[in-house]
């Protein structure tokens, strides 16, 4: 429509005015993604979100996403201005996991190595030894795993789940969950299977043991958009969020998407396999903060110090 036409031209002349640039996640709207897209940001994953921002030169970084990224690329990034769209995007991980809880179940624990995902605030990530997202978590704890260390995991019990069942390693889960994710089903995805048995399957290991159990290939975000480009496959089932469909069917034009059923009957929930905080980012709001400098990420200097050593970890791991 053409007032989200001159939005976007108004998006445009205040990125380049304030020097700033867009960094997207997957999961937002097609509109923010194609936006970040034309004008020199990033969409990704969450942890190539964090590189980008992390190198760019730009003086203010605007994180499409929920607050754990913008969090994030501030700490990695404290001279930068990181403004959001909404500071209410919040994740179910980050809510289900209070800092001072966490704290007290590491400290009931101390001869373990605390590994968490980015999914977390950055109070928890500061009473980390480790951060990782999902596609650096397997390598990571492997690595942890090789020292003879013992792993205390938060905050999403089914990625910690399948971390454990790839590696073998030593975790104590903390019992999160992705709200989005858990609602796929695998009798759902075994049906539509039934119905395209040449499809292949991809998965996101923020869902539940049985659905990962039926994948081709479980990964982040963007290695399942590699996958879809990788796979044989002309057709491929996904469960993930749908949000992902806009970059996976540019990158592979020619093939069909499914989106992964969230009711165990087979039907495809129209409402359920998009994250509601993703969703709270828009054309409007992303405007508007540019506009106002509002959705301003802060974070305390004493927090940002602590919670930039195990986020450093990961940035600078290799194998
Ligand atoms: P990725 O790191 O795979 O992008 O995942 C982030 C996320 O929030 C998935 O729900
Ligand atoms: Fe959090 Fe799930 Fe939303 Fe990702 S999709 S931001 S894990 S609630």
């Amino acid at each position: 429509p053409a007032e989200d036409e001159a939005r976007v031209d108004e998006i445009k002349r205040l990125l380049e005015a304030n020097n700033a640039v867009l960094v997207a996640h997957y999961y937002t709207d097609d509109a923010i993604q194609q936006l970040a897209e034309e004008t020199g940001g990033c969409v990704a994953d969450s942890l190539e979100m964090a590189r980008f921002g992390a190198r760019h030169e730009a003086e203010t970084l605007v994180v499409a996403g929920v607050r754990f990224m913008g969090e994030t690329a501030k700490i990695l990034s404290p001279e930068k201005r990181v403004l959001m769209p909404t500071l209410e995007a919040t994740c179910s991980l980050d809510l289900g996991c209070p800092a001072d809880e966490f704290s007290a179940f590491c400290d009931a624990h101390p001869d373990r190595t605390v590994v968490v995902y980015a999914n977390t605030s950055a109070a928890v990530k500061a009473r980390a030894d480790w951060v990782v997202t999902s596609s650096i978590a397997v390598e990571v704890i492997e690595h942890l795993q090789a020292r003879g260390e013992k792993i205390l995991w938060a905050p999403d019990k089914h990625l910690g789940g399948y971390i454990q069942k790839q590696t073998g390693a030593d975790m104590l889960l903390w019992d999160g969950a992705c709200i989005v994710h858990e609602e796929f089903k695998a009798k759902g995805v075994e049906d539509l299977k039934s119905l395209y048995p040449e499809a292949a399957v991809l998965v996101h290991p923020e869902s539940p043991a049985p659905v990962v159990e039926l994948a081709d290939v479980a990964g982040s975000t963007s290695q399942l958009i590699k996958a879809a480009k990788e796979l044989p496959n002309d057709k491929l089932i996904v469960a993930t969020d749908r949000g992902i469909f806009f970059k996976m069917q540019q990158a592979v034009p020619g093939k069909t998407l499914f989106e992964a059923p969230t009711a165990g009957n087979g039907a495809t929930c129209k409402s359920c396999a998009h994250c509601p905080w993703m969703a709270m980012n828009a054309l409007d709001n992303l405007a508007g903060a540019l506009r106002h400098g509002s959705g301003e990420i802060f974070v305390d200097a004493e927090l940002r110090r602590a919670a930039l050593k195990p986020l450093e970890r990961m940035l600078n791991f290799q194998r």
